[in-house]
């Protein structure tokens, strides 16, 4: 599978890592090639390119860029090269302002999501949030002492739910499937929960699990 990842930090980076590992071909897209050198020497059959050469190059992308920046970015990679494919969206809308006892702030509020935003702004790509609720370490096979984590999804179009329910089992998580666009209302804001024993505590070694009663 061709993997295009629009972003370059920490997030870009570790799943580029991960789909390359598994003989995934892999392009990051970024507006600052610079910025990638060394992860590319790093990861030399990866290939690096803007945004646009990103969204062209995908059969499945990734969104992995600053919340902010979302909408934005993939304007500048061009929606008609993302038009009809599965974009898993990895951001969460956090807000410039500083955290609150710990717990992050959003620029969206309770009754919306930023994947929502990017579903109304481009409605012919079929975007599917996930990998928001744990940190860019544990992306790629996570080993906690309980077992595979679980990572949450959601998205409008059920089959790009399903490419991507694949590609996050691929590198070692349990998929949960929440259904529609509306639930990351839900989702986005783990990303807050996740966070507050990093911000308060300096504990970042973490990840949700979702146990059923048997
Ligand atoms: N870091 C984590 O552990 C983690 C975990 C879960 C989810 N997330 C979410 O995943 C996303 C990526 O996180 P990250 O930590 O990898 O990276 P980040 O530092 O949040 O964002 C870096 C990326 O955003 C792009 N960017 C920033 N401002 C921009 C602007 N004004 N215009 C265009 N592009 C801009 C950068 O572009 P260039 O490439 O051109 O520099 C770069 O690709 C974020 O939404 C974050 O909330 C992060």
């Amino acid at each position: 599978m061709k993997i295009g990842i629009l972003g370059s930090g920490g997030v870009a980076q570790a799943l580029g890592a991960g789909f390359l590992q598994r003989g995934h071909e892999v392009m990051l897209g970024t507006g600052s090639p610079a910025k990638l050198d060394a992860w590319a020497s790093q990861h030399p059959a990866a290939r690096i390119g803007s945004f646009a050469d990103a969204a062209g190059f995908a059969d499945i992308a990734v969104l992995a860029v600053k919340g902010h920046a979302a909408v934005a970015v993939v304007q500048a990679a061009g929606p008609q090269c993302l038009a009809g494919k599965t974009v898993l969206d990895t951001t969460n809308p956090i807000a410039d302002a500083a955290p609150v006892d710990g717990v992050l702030q959003f620029f969206t509020g309770p009754n919306e999501s930023l994947l929502e935003r990017l579903q109304h702004a481009f409605p012919d790509v079929r975007f599917v949030k996930a990998f928001n609720s744990v940190g860019a370490g544990f992306m790629v096979d996570p080993d906690f002492a309980g077992g595979p984590p679980t990572m949450f999804i959601c998205g409008n179009d059920a089959a790009a739910r399903q490419a991507a329910r694949t590609l996050v089992e691929n590198v070692g998580w349990e998929v949960a499937d929440f259904g529609t666009a509306t639930a990351a209302r839900a989702i986005e804001p783990l990303c807050m929960l996740w966070c507050i024993p990093g911000i308060a505590r300096n504990e970042w070694t973490h990840a949700f699990k979702l146990l059923k009663a048997g």
